[in-house]
Formats: C-alpha cells, structure tokens, sequence
C-alpha cells in the first residue's frame, strides 16, 4: 500500500457481502459522475462483476467508497483492468496506486503472465499512474471509445522474456 496512503483501507468485494448492493449503487453513481457514457460501465457495472472471472477491490473511507479497481482474468495466461477510479475529491492521495498495486498483487497470485488494459491517451492522470507502475504502451487503437476517441492498449508483464 502507498505511504501516502494514510486513511482508508482497500477492501474486496465478496460475493456473499451484506455490503453488496450498497457498495454498487456507489459505484454505479461514479461510474456516471466519472466517466462519459460511451466509457461508463454504469448500466452493466453489476452484470460484468458477477462475471465469474471478475474481482473488485474499493477504498472505503468512512463507510462510502472514495475509489474502486474491477479486474478479470478471462484465461489462465492474462488479467485485465477493467476500470480505475477514484472520487475526485479524494484524488492526489495515494488511493490510485494502492488499488492498482492490490489488483496487480491479485493478478500476480493467480500466475497470469500478462496484465493488460485500455485507456484514452487523454487521461494523463492514469496514463502516468499506469506507467508508473511499469506498464508499456503496447499500440494506439483509433475509435476505440467512440469514433472520435482514441485507447491505448497498455501491458505489464510478470516474467519478460
Ligand atoms: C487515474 C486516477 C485513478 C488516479 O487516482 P489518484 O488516487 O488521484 O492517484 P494517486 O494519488 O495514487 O497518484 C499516483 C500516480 O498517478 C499519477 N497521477 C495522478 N494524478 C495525476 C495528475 N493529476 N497529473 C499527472 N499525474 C497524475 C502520478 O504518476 C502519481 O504518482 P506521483 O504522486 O508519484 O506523481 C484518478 O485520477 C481518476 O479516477 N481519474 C478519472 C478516471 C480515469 O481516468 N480512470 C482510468 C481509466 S479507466
């Protein structure tokens, strides 16, 4: 966990949680407040996160959530990052990478050799976290989003040959 992360503990989010619904709605919320339609999951949040395959992790801060990492590992070689985000007003402190860390740390104990993902090259913020933590940018992907907005495909991986 980040050293600047002073508050706020990273929690996943279990199947069988009391906390379940309540934990979605937030993140449902978010999911529009945050991210353009085309890029919010906010409709389908709750259908990919039964996905078998699939595992979120949250910062709760004072029973809400102040940011979320969902990720998937769709076969026994790869895992994705599906989503990132936090809370602006809790932003710049260090949750960002602590989620990112606790998602690869997840990854990392299920053997996966590669950790990939998508981003719009105009998210500074994330592109910088992501290179940050070791990720590469692996290729441009035009309209990806939407016909006008670009992703990088991003790649970590655990043993390079
Ligand atoms: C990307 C995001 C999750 C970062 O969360 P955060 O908690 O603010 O990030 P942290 O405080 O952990 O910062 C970690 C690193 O991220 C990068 N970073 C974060 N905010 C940044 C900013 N405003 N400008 C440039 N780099 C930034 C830096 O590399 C930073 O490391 P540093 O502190 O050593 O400079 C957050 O900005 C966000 O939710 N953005 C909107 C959603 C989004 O773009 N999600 C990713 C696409 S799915």
């Amino acid at each position: 966990m980040s050293s600047s992360m002073s508050t706020g503990s990273i929690v996943e989010l279990q199947r069988n949680s009391s906390k379940w619904s309540t934990i979605v709605e937030s993140i449902t919320k978010l999911e529009r407040k945050i991210f353009p339609k085309h890029e919010s999951l906010s409709k389908s949040f709750e259908d990919e996160l039964r996905k078998k395959n699939c595992g979120l992790l949250y910062v709760e801060f004072d029973g809400d959530v102040a940011g979320y990492v969902m990720y998937s590992w769709p076969s026994s070689l790869s895992a994705s990052i599906s989503k990132l985000a936090v809370k602006e007003n809790f932003r710049r402190r260090g949750y960002g990478e602590a989620l990112l860390k606790a998602a690869i740390e997840k990854s990392r104990t299920r053997h996966v050799q590669r950790i990939s993902l998508h981003v719009d090259p105009l998210r500074n913020p994330a592109v910088n976290l992501y290179k940050k933590l070791g990720f590469k940018v692996d290729n441009l992907i035009e309209g990806y989003y939407s016909s006008d907005r670009n992703a990088y495909r991003m790649y970590l991986d655990f043993h390079p040959q």
